[in-house]
């Protein structure tokens, strides 16, 4: 049934849209509120929106505290299940909340009050979340640092974010290798001008660094640690902050709120996902990206369901069949992970056959998101788990999905390519470059019109002239979300990709000029671009192509070994550059600007017409190989 008829989704739909007050003052009961709010939509600083303006509650009090209050202290909040570490560990509500409190008691104690921020820098260990939790707690703010990131990206992070305390654990683990934290940590502060208060260490039996005299032992602070309550805040205040990577400049510090966060996410829990009170689910992700808050953390737990906290891989951790031994295990209602993830599952096992033996009946749906849903991994997905497959679009800044098959509100029929229709509160439209809205099934730019529903961002951490200068300029009254798009003339959505130089590679969004940045910064370089090619694993990976200065002498296979390196050690092992090459010049407009598009097209197998403003055509010809070759 499409929106324009008359089910629960049509109307729900409608109602969002307009009376946006009504609407989500109701969402807004499944909240316990200190004060609750009279209103929902603040429009006073539009194009800054904020939501439930007179109301006061605590994050933490309504993830934790009143669960225990209402009989579910003994079920498990949180289950750790850790191949890398062969670690099995069930946390009840009641054990959540004792240790979060205590944690927040050990913060308090080294100054964190309300509105300070704690930068976490924690792989998917339990205390992550016991962190998160403490320091909403207490009304403080958190930046969660993904594990992935290295000592410059942190470094960035602790002088936007300016906190109080860091937060780290001494290592992390992939398959392959044990990750030491506490060096990258120490180059950070090396680097970093913003000096924390105290840094806490949480030693892994993996890995026991030695600690300054100055760092914190995480169990030690716990050990004599007095548990402290909630701190009332308003709904309007922030809970956390998360870095996400913008085309150019330093990375945007997302800023969530407290209410419209709390309210959104128990209302997407059950209209989207169709996950209720004590159910199980599971996000396969990580704490460090908004699909890991959201769905590991804040949701189900603001519903009171049973999050499955997975330390592993979908291959390697031992093999194809982790996911299918966890889900039956922990008989998880819902898996949630990135279209890669299952990718590299068919990689290694085409026919599935690591499936056999697991009891995956509890399993009702799986959900994808991240970065776009090939049909191919959409087929075998769904024939090979006989559940729904369930693609939902949204982003860092959204912090839930702006288009979905909304399965506990009142499944749609699904089409091929499309993540289904607006999530009630969004409203979609498609615009030309002069902002004219395209009639159905033109491509254009993706925008939402504002408002945006609660939980969406705020603004950009400390800067509300970026952020609208980045997301509400090019098309007053609407949010720009980066997406070029269409809607079909049911309203279906296809999203086909972004329109600047963010790439998303294995679902981690980065930015190409970050990269170029750093290649820029090798001495021998005199010109470089990064352009996002085609991956079957990773549905895009970087790659680079180098101009050397003149006079440099050097075998340019050597300068692209310490030119991959050097984008390993100041971005991390997740950018996952691993291709630079030198090239004797670069494509360029008459202007000079580099055609980045052009080579990617190439790079990507098509044919693309040069640009009429190309400034020698022989130089994209003589490139063409290099581009092509694989
Ligand atoms: N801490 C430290 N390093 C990390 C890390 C973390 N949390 N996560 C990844 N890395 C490292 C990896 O070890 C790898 O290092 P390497 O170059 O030495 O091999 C590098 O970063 C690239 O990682 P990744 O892009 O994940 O590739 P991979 O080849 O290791 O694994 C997949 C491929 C498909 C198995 C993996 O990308 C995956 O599980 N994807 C699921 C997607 C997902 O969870 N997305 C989150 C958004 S929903
Ligand atoms: P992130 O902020 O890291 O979640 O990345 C958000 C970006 O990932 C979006 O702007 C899209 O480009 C892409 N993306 C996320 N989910 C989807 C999806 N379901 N389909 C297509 N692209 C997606």
């Amino acid at each position: 049934m499409s929106r324009d008829q008359g089910g629960a989704y049509a109307s729900a739909y409608r109602r969002s849209l307009d009376d946006p007050d009504g609407f989500w003052l109701a969402a807004a009961e499944a909240i316990d509120w200190i004060t609750p709010p009279t209103r929902a939509l603040d429009d006073r600083a539009a194009p800054l929106y904020r939501w439930f303006p007179d109301g006061v509650l605590n994050t933490c009090f309504n993830a934790l505290d009143r669960h225990v209050a209402a009989g579910r202290g003994d079920q498990a909040a949180i289950v750790y299940d850790s191949p890398v570490t062969d670690t099995r560990r069930r946390l009840s509500y009641a054990e959540l909340l004792d240790l979060t409190a205590r944690f927040a008691g050990v913060l308090r104690g080294l100054g964190v009050g309300r509105g300070d921020r704690v930068v976490l820098y924690l792989p998917m260990v339990p205390e992550a979340v016991v962190a998160m939790l403490a320091c909403a707690r207490l009304g403080a703010v958190h930046s969660v640092v993904f594990g992935g990131f290295a000592a410059h990206e942190l470094a960035v992070r602790i002088d936007d974010a300016r906190p109080t305390v860091v937060v780290a654990a001494s290592c992390g683990i992939e398959p392959t290798r044990t990750i030491a934290y506490k060096p990258l940590v120490d180059a950070a502060l090396a680097e970093a001008t913003h000096r924390p208060d105290h840094v806490v260490i949480l030693q892994r039996p993996q890995l026991i660094p030695e600690l300054a005299d100055a760092d914190v032992d995480w169990d030690t602070a716990m050990a004599s640690a007095e548990p402290v309550g909630c701190v009332p805040v308003a709904a309007t205040d922030p809970l956390y902050i998360l870095y996400t990577s913008g085309t150019t400049g330093p990375p945007k510090g997302i800023v969530r709120d407290n209410g419209g966060h709390a309210v959104a996410l128990r209302w997407s829990m059950e209209n989207i996902y169709g996950v209720r009170p004590g159910e199980v689910s599971w996000t396969a992700s990580d704490v460090g990206w908004v699909v890991g808050h959201s769905y590991i953390v804040y949701a189900p737990l603001l519903t009171g369901c049973t999050s499955v906290l997975y330390e592993g891989k979908p291959v390697g951790t031992p093999d194809a069949g982790a996911f299918w031994r966890v889900a039956a295990e922990h008989r998880t209602t819902m898996l949630f992970t990135a279209p890669t993830a299952f990718r590299a599952i068919r990689k290694a096992d085409p026919e599935g056959k690591l499936l056999a033996g697991h009891d995956l009946s509890a399993l009702r749906a799986l959900f994808l998101a991240g970065e776009r849903l090939d049909p191919e991994t959409y087929r075998w997905a769904g024939d090979l788990l006989g559940v729904p497959v369930v693609d939902n679009w949204w982003q860092t800044e959204t912090g839930w999905p702006i288009v979905a098959d909304p399965i506990g509100l009142e499944p749609q029929p699904t089409r091929p390519g499309s993540p289904t229709l607006p999530v009630p509160g969004y409203d979609v439209r498609i615009l030309d470059p002069d902002g004219v809205e395209v009639p159905p099934g033109t491509d254009g730019c993706v925008v939402l019109k504002l408002p945006m529903p609660p939980g969406t961002l705020t603004g950009l951490w400390g800067d509300d002239a970026r952020y609208v200068a980045s997301y509400l300029t090019a098309f007053p009254g609407h949010y720009l979300t980066g997406d070029g798009g269409r809607k079909d003339a049911d309203g279906y959505v296809y999203v086909m990709g972004r329109t600047d130089d963010v790439i998303n590679v294995a679902g981690h969004r980065l930015s190409t000029g970050s990269m170029e940045e750093v290649l820029a910064g090798h001495p021998d370089v005199a010109e470089c671009a990064v352009i996002g090619v085609a991956d079957e694993l990773k549905g895009q990976v970087p790659r680079g192509l180098v101009v050397l200065k003149a006079g440099v002498d050097r075998e340019p296979a050597e300068v692209a070994e310490e030119l991959v390196r050097r984008v390993r050690d100041t971005i991390g092992a997740v950018a996952a550059l691993r291709r630079v090459d030198v090239v004797p010049t670069l494509p360029k407009t008459r202007s000079g600007k580099i055609l980045r598009r052009t080579m990617r097209d190439i790079a990507d197998g098509k044919r693309p017409e040069p640009p009429s403003t190309i400034e020698d055509p022989t130089v994209l010809d003589a490139l063409r190989p290099t581009l092509v070759d694989e």
